[in-house]
C-alpha cells in the first residue's frame, strides 16, 4: 500500500525504523508527472527496495513568477501513476516544512556549473534547486536518487553538490524520454498551444541533425547552423544553443580527443520555455 506523508519528522521516524540493510530509491518531482517520470520510477524501483517519490513545486528554483504560477499541477493523475509502478512512499510537504518559514535559497558554489545556460539564463535557479534537493537527501537519506538527462546541467550540478557535501547518495542519470515525434517529455509540455505542439518536433529533429553535422564540422560552425535553422522558423524562437564538454559543461572551440560533447538548447514556444539537448559524439 502506498503511504503518503506530508511532515518531515513522520516521514524520516518511519524511514529510519526500517532495517538498515533497506535500500531506498528516491525520485524527486515537481508533480505533473508523465512518462518519463515513469520511467525514472520504474529503474528506481527495479534497482532498490523501497521507492520514495517526492512531489514539492520549489519555489526558490522559479526565476519566473508565471511559470511558477503556472507551472501544471494534477495531483489525483499523479496519485494514479504513482500506484501503478508500486511506489511505496509519497512525500508532498508544504513550503514551510521545506524551508521553515524562511523561503529563500542557500547560496552554492558549482565550480563553474552553475553559470552556464540555464545558470545565464535563469538566475538563481541551481541555487534553489541545491537548496531543495540537499534539503530532501537529508530527509530521505536514499541510497540511490534518480534523475532526467533533459536537464543535464542540473544533473551535473547535483553530482558536484553531493560530492562536495560528501553526501553518502549515487547519483543516477536516465536517458531522455520522448515523445513519438521527438519531443523531450515536460511537464510544461500540456500548457503549449496547438501550433506550438504541432512545431516543437522541429528542436529534436534540428538536434540530430546537428550531430550527423558534428561529425564533419567544427563546433562553430554546428552552432551556426543551428542558430540559423531557428532564424527560419517563425514560431520557435531560439533561446541559445551551445555545445559543450559533458564533464566541466564549458564551451571550447576546439574538439578535444576524449571528450564526450552535448549540443543544449532552449526554446521559447510562445511563452513556455522548452529545454532539451543531445550527445554529440
Ligand atoms: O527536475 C525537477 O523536477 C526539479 O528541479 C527537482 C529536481 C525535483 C527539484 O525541485
Amino acid at each position: 500500500m502506498m503511504q503518503v506523508f506530508n511532515e518531515n519528522k513522520l516521514l524520516q521516524d518511519y524511514l529510519s525504523s526500517l532495517d538498515a540493510s533497506i535500500s531506498i530509491g528516491f525520485v524527486p518531482t515537481m508533480g505533473a508527472l508523465h512518462e518519463g517520470h515513469l520511467s525514472l520510477f520504474k529503474r528506481a524501483r527495479k534497482e532498490n527496495e523501497i521507492l520514495v517519490v517526492s512531489i514539492f513545486v520549489n519555489p526558490t528554483q522559479f526565476d519566473n513568477k508565471e511559470d511558477l504560477v503556472k507551472y501544471p499541477q494534477t495531483l489525483d493523475n499523479d496519485f494514479e501513476l504513482l500506484k501503478s509502478v508500486n511506489c511505496d512512499l509519497v512525500f508532498i510537504p508544504t513550503a514551510k516544512e521545506i524551508y521553515d518559514g524562511h523561503v529563500v535559497s542557500a547560496h552554492f558554489d558549482f565550480d563553474g556549473l552553475e553559470f552556464v545556460m540555464e545558470g545565464e539564463h535563469r538566475k538563481g535557479h541551481f541555487d534553489g534547486v541545491g537548496t531543495i534537493v540537499k534539503r530532501l537527501f537529508e530527509i530521505v537519506n536514499p541510497d540511490k536518487a534518480y534523475f532526467g538527462e533533459k536537464d543535464f546541467q542540473q544533473l551535473q550540478i547535483i553530482k558536484k553538490l553531493v560530492e562536495q557535501q560528501q553526501m553518502p547518495v549515487e547519483i543516477i542519470g536516465c536517458d531522455i524520454y520522448r515523445e513519438k515525434d521527438g519531443l523531450a517529455m515536460s511537464s510544461r509540455n500540456v500548457r503549449l498551444l496547438k501550433k506550438h505542439r504541432q512545431e516543437a518536433p522541429f528542436i529534436y529533429k534540428t538536434l540530430l541533425k546537428a550531430k550527423e553535422k558534428f561529425k564533419t564540422k567544427t563546433i562553430t560552425e554546428v552552432v551556426d547552423w543551428v542558430e540559423k535553422e531557428f532564424k527560419k522558423n517563425s514560431i520557435l524562437k531560439l533561446e541559445y544553443f551551445e555545445i559543450t564538454s559533458e564533464k566541466t559543461l564549458k564551451f571550447s572551440k576546439r574538439k578535444r580527443k576524449g571528450s564526450n560533447y552535448r549540443g543544449f538548447l532552449a526554446v521559447f514556444a510562445g511563452n513556455v520555455r522548452l529545454i532539451d539537448n543531445i550527445r554529440l559524439n
